[in-house]
């Protein structure tokens, strides 16, 4: 009977210890680094936010692999990254971590195999960092770590920014500087004169409105992937012009 219940008592234990490391969630991956130490290599991206000061993601950033990236849908997410020390001690800086926005993609290359050049192949999970994010939880000489990483709430300074690009009928609004789950799942937006209509996702973190707005105050409405909605009322004033960013004062938690 003793013999019984100590069994049962390991069982649970055993159990327990694997849902609290389940629950943490970590994951195994690689990352390598890029854009060199100012990081100008990491402006522009397959997200399309351009300059990443603009955007509100400065220079904590990477590009992930096709496994990841998922189209751009995780565009803006956040994950947090440490270096694999119990892997490669000799390269990791010891006891530190970092979280990164999802700005890029870094593809294939099919060409080269997974193990050595191929990083970014299917099905590898891969952070191709902008070098001073990667420098703050491993060394330069290492080139390439093996990593864990998980998903985290992105944390952000002020509200959703909105620029607008395209031309008249074609308005191609990208979505940035994005707190919470970081990604957007949905997007709408409303002229003064029109109802409220629903953007589609054109590219990245762009999504395209085919309606006349010249002239008209614009306001906003988005959804993060944890189905959480944002309404932002006249975020843009009516004398708006392409190429022009503006700032709302909300932002997801
Ligand atoms: C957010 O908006 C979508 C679309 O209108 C809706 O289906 C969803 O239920 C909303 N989410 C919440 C939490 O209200």
């Amino acid at each position: 009977m003793a013999v019984m219940k100590m069994v049962m008592l390991v069982f649970a234990l055993a159990s327990f210890i694997l849902k609290a490391i389940l629950v943490q969630g970590w994951t195994a991956g690689h990352a390598t680094f890029y854009g060199g130490s100012d990081a100008t290599g990491t402006m522009g991206g397959a997200c399309g936010y351009g300059n990443m000061y603009s955007a509100g993601y400065g220079t904590n950033t990477a590009a992930l692999s096709s496994a990841l990236f998922n189209n751009g849908a995780v565009c803006g997410a956040c994950y947090q990254i440490r270096c694999d020390d119990k892997k490669v001690p000799q390269w990791c800086l010891l006891g530190k971590f970092i979280i990164i926005t999802a700005t890029n993609f870094c593809p294939p290359n099919n060409a080269l195999p997974n193990d050595n050049g191929g990083w970014c192949n299917l099905p590898l999970q891969h952070f191709d960092m902008a070098e001073p994010a990667f420098l703050q939880i491993a060394k330069y000489k290492a080139g390439i770590v093996p990593v864990v990483y998980r998903r985290v709430p992105c944390k952000r300074t002020g509200g959703i920014r909105f620029t607008i690009n395209g031309r008249d009928y074609f308005e191609l609004v990208l979505i940035s500087n994005v707190g919470g789950r970081g990604d957007i799942t949905a997007a709408w937006i409303k002229g003064s004169n029109i109802e409220w209509q629903q953007m589609d996702r054109n590219w990245g973190a762009n999504w395209q409105s085919n309606s006349y707005l010249n002239g008209q105050s614009l306001s906003f409405r988005v959804m993060s992937s944890n189905g959480r909605n944002l309404t932002m009322l006249n975020v843009v004033p009516s004398n708006w012009q392409f190429g022009q960013t503006f700032a709302s004062s909300l932002n997801f938690k």
